[in-house]
C-alpha cells in the first residue's frame, strides 16, 4: 500500500492569477515528496458539501497551469464560521469541515487566499486540522509576506490602464480618475499609480482633503484654456483612487449596503464621487473610471508564475515536513495569521504631495 499524503488544495476568495502556478508547483514538488494532491472545488464551500468532489490533480492535469489566470479550481468567499443560512441567520458550520477533511482521507489542506481564507485556516489549525497556506491576494494586504500571488499582475493591469488614460484626458484636457481595487489597502493603487505616473494618488491608510486635491491639481494646470507645445503647462491630470479612499471626516463609498459572511462591505464610486466635486468646484472637467474585476484578469505575469510556482512548492514542503498552521512566504515557511497589512504611510506616502514620498513627484 502507498504511504504517499493526500493533499487537498483549494483556493478562496477573489481569484488572481498566480494561482494556478501555484497548485502547478505544488503538485510538481508534492509529486517529488510523495504527495497525492487533489482539488477541493469553490474554496471552502466544497468541503461544507455532502459529498465534496475531489479531483486527481497529478503533473500531467496541471502540465500547463502556469499560464492560466484566475483559479481552474474555482473560488468563493465561503466563511465556513459564519455560514449564512436561508432565515439569513449565521452557523459556526466548521465541525462539518472538519468532519469531511477525515471523511475524504485527507491528510493535510492547503488553502490559496487573502486574509478571508487564510483566516479561517488560521482558525482551524487551531482546531488541529492540518493546513497549510499560500498567500494570494492582488490588494498585497497579508501580514507575514512579502509578496502575496495576483499582486503584481494587477499592477501591469491597472498599470496600463493609467497609461492608456492619459491620451484622451491630454487631448481633451481633462482630469483623468482612475479607481483601483485594494480593498482597505493602498498597495496597489500607490505602486501602480507610480508605475503609470499619475499625478496624485489617495489611498485610503490617508484620508485626504477635496481642497488640497484641488490646490495640487491648480499647481499642475493653472487656469484652464488651449495649451499646446513643450514648454507649455499641461493640460491634463491623471489621479489614481484607492476604492477605500475617503475624504477627511467622510465616509469610505460602497456599492450598497451588504456585508458578506466576513464582514466586508463592496467597495466603489468614491472616484465618481471626486469627478463630480472636482466638475463643481474647480474650472476643470473630470472623468472617473471604475477598473473593476478585470483588474484581476488576464494570464499571470512573469513575477506571478515564478513566485506561484516557488509558493506552491514550499507549501508541499510544509505538508512533507508537518509544518502546520503555516503558509509559504516570500521569505520561507511563515506563521499563518490572517490579518491585513497596510501601507506604511511614514516611510512611503507624502500626505502633502498626495504621492510617493521622498520621490520629487
Ligand atoms: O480582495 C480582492 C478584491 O479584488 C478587492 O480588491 C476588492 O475590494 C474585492 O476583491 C472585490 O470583491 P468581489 O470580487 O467579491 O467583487
Amino acid at each position: 500500500m502507498s504511504n504517499a499524503m493526500r493533499v487537498g488544495v483549494l483556493t478562496g476568495g477573489g481569484d488572481a492569477p498566480g494561482l494556478n502556478p501555484a497548485i502547478k508547483g505544488l503538485v510538481y514538488r508534492g509529486s517529488q515528496l510523495d504527495l497525492e494532491v487533489f482539488g477541493l472545488l469553490d474554496g471552502w464551500r466544497s468541503l461544507l458539501n455532502p459529498l465534496p468532489e475531489l479531483l486527481p490533480l497529478d503533473r500531467e492535469a496541471v502540465r500547463r497551469w502556469d499560464r492560466d489566470g484566475g483559479t481552474n479550481l474555482g473560488s468563493s468567499r465561503t466563511n465556513p464560521f459564519r455560514q449564512l443560512m436561508e432565515d439569513g441567520t449565521t452557523q459556526d458550520r466548521s465541525a462539518e469541515v472538519i468532519a469531511n477533511i477525515t471523511r475524504l482521507g485527507l491528510d493535510a489542506v492547503v488553502a490559496c487566499g487573502g486574509e478571508d481564507t487564510l483566516g479561517v485556516a488560521a482558525n482551524l489549525a487551531q482546531r488541529g486540522v492540518r493546513v497549510v497556506g499560500v498567500p494570494k491576494t492582488i490588494d498585497k494586504d497579508l501580514a507575514g509576506t512579502e509578496y502575496t500571488l495576483g499582486f503584481d499582475t494587477a499592477l501591469r493591469n491597472v498599470s496600463e490602464v493609467i497609461e492608456r488614460s492619459r491620451t484622451p484626458a491630454g487631448s481633451h484636457g481633462w482630469v483623468q480618475i482612475v479607481e483601483v481595487m485594494g480593498r482597505h489597502a493602498g498597495h496597489l493603487a500607490l505602486w501602480s499609480g507610480v508605475a503609470g505616473q499619475a499625478h496624485i494618488i489617495l489611498i485610503p491608510e490617508h484620508p485626504f482633503h477635496y481642497q488640497r486635491v484641488f490646490e495640487i491639481l491648480k499647481d499642475r494646470l493653472g487656469h484652464p484654456g488651449f495649451t499646446r507645445g513643450p514648454s507649455q503647462r499641461p493640460r491634463y491630470a491623471v489621479i489614481v483612487v484607492a476604492e477605500g479612499a475617503r475624504a477627511e471626516g467622510g465616509e469610505m463609498i460602497t456599492l450598497d449596503d451588504r456585508h458578506d459572511t466576513f464582514g466586508h462591505v463592496r467597495l466603489g464610486g468614491i472616484g465618481e464621487v471626486l469627478a463630480r466635486r472636482i466638475a463643481a468646484e474647480t474650472p476643470y472637467e473630470s472623468r472617473a473610471v471604475i477598473l473593476g474585476h478585470p483588474q484581476r484578469g488576464g494570464p499571470p505575469s512573469a513575477i506571478d508564475r515564478i513566485m506561484g510556482v516557488l509558493f506552491g512548492a514550499r507549501a508541499a514542503d510544509a505538508v512533507a515536513e508537518n509544518q502546520f498552521g503555516k503558509m509559504a512566504s516570500a521569505t520561507g515557511i511563515a506563521p499563518v495569521l490572517g490579518k491585513i497589512s497596510l501601507v506604511d504611510v511614514e516611510r512611503y506616502y507624502d500626505t502633502e504631495r498626495y504621492h510617493l514620498k521622498d520621490s520629487g513627484m
